[in-house]
């Protein structure tokens, strides 16, 4: 597949341990893949090898058939945004602002110099203040623009947290466990928000979702590659890889265990 991302067999070790193996999986625009697996299955060395913070050892990556080389502070220019793990919102900056900053690279003047009242362009500062404010609305937290992070809910800011990715205009998404500490409502509205994600009116997006919570993955992905140690042992549409022995195995197995 030319368009979108991929990774061609993937290989990570640390030292003597194998966190991938042979890895392959593709994010196609407007799909959202998750990646799912029991603890230690190399989910989080997935996001981070895509992100650039872990370079694979073996096997390449390619964003619409071009060689990919990702790394971190790159990200976003090449329409790739993700997630911080906590949320990651700045404490001294208003709700609003934070988001602001999501898409400073967008601005031709950066943002700093606004934050701190120096004289500025005004027109960029207006456009990036609406688009930000086109988010939060786009995501039912507008009400809470001017507040500062630390005062609100944990699910209020973890929802910011995709805001200021999304402010970013990314053509993909990339969200490592975002419904951890979440409570039920707040995961189905979450699944909601990500299943409409390819449907954006204006930034339509893929998504690439690493996430230990079954019934999100299993609600918001049109494709699912499943990893045990390191390895794919599953792929597929949600029908079949629930069925998926291997993962019954691997993932259901773990997760009865843990919930016992
Ligand atoms: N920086 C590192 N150095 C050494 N080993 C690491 C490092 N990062 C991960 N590992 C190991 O690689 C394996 C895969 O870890 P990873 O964090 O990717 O799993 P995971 O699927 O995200 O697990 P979890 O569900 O607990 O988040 C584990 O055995 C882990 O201990
Ligand atoms: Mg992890």
């Amino acid at each position: 597949m030319a368009d979108g991302l991929a990774l061609h067999q993937v290989g990570v070790r640390f030292g003597g341990l194998t966190a991938l193996d042979d890895v392959s999986l593709e994010v196609g625009p407007g799909e959202v893949v998750g990646v799912i697996g029991p603890n230690g299955a190399g989910k989080t060395t997935l996001f981070n090898v895509v992100c650039g913070f872990v370079t694979a050892h073996t096997g390449t990556l390619t964003l619409d058939g071009r060689p990919l080389r990702p790394r971190p502070h790159r990200l976003t220019r090449l329409g790739i945004a993700r997630t911080l793990q906590g949320t990651g919102l700045f404490a001294g900056l208003t709700v609003l602002e934070n988001v602001m900053a999501g898409a400073t690279h967008t601005a031709r003047v950066g943002l700093l110099p606004a934050l701190l009242g120096l004289p500025r362009s005004d027109r960029d500062e207006r456009r990036l203040r609406e688009h930000a404010r086109a988010v939060l609305d786009e995501l039912g937290i507008a009400g809470y623009a001017d507040a500062a992070p630390g005062t609100l809910p944990f699910a209020v800011r973890q929802r910011v947290g995709l805001a200021r990715a999304l402010a970013a205009r990314p053509r993909l998404l990339l969200l490592d466990e975002p419904a951890g500490g979440l409570g039920a409502d707040d995961v189905d509205t979450l699944a909601e928000l990500i299943r409409g994600l390819p449907h954006r009116a204006a930034d339509p997006c893929a998504v690439l979702l690493v996430e230990h919570h079954m019934d999100l993955v299993m609600a918001v992905c049109d494709r699912i590659v499943v990893l045990d140690f390191g390895r794919v042992v599953a792929a597929g549409a949600p029908e079949a890889v629930r069925e998926d022995p291997a993962v019954v195995d691997a993932y259901l197995g773990a997760a009865v265990d843990e919930a016992a």
